[in-house]
């Protein structure tokens, strides 16, 4: 199995799948690291020479090659689930967790931040709104969402993996 973590950037996805991942003793898989990787390039370099939907399709190919990996926890871009048929592939033997946060939690979160290019405007509170909301329904689509808000890593953690193993789900440490 896998559990796949979605939602808005700066919504903690990495280092919560790290935790995740480290405590399940799963492999992290980091869908933007991995593009950046093989594409030997930033994603803003991508957006930049070949733009938003070469980027997409990048991704689209990358979750059909993801859907066969098991005993993972892959922490996706804010993106990744806009295309449906990504969650779908994922979602077969997945666990599927939505991070969320206010626009004001997320702009604290990142401002201090350049590497991202839908944020790279003169307003990007105005920006996180509008994509937030634009994006609302494609974050709901998932098994368990967490308001990232007020709570540690440690504690979210422990939802996931409780979570997990309620519904049944095997993880890392039972088929030792
Ligand atoms: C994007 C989010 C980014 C990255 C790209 C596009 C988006 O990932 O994939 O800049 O469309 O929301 P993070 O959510 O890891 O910042």
């Amino acid at each position: 199995m896998k559990i796949v973590l979605i939602g808005f950037m700066g919504t903690g996805k990495s280092s919560l799948g790290k935790l995740l991942a480290r405590k399940l003793n799963f492999t992290f898989i980091d869908t933007d690291a991995l593009i950046e990787e093989r594409q030997g390039r930033s994603i803003s370099a991508i957006f930049a020479t070949d733009g938003e939907p070469f980027f997409r399709q990048l991704e689209r190919e990358l979750a059909g090659e993801l859907a066969l990996i098991q005993e993972a926890v892959i922490s996706t871009g804010g993106g990744f689930p806009l295309n449906p048929e990504n969650i779908q592939v994922l979602r077969q033997d997945g666990f599927i967790v939505a991070l969320t946060a206010t626009p004001e939690v997320i702009y604290q979160r990142i401002k201090n931040e350049t590497h991202r290019p839908l944020l790279a405007q003169t307003d990007p509170l105005n920006r996180i709104a509008t994509l937030l909301k634009t994006r609302a329904a494609v974050y709901q689509n998932s098994d368990l969402t967490l308001d990232t808000t007020h709570r540690t890593l440690e504690a979210m953690a422990a939802e996931v993996m409780a979570e997990v193993r309620n519904r049944g789900v095997r993880d890392g440490k039972d088929q030792a």
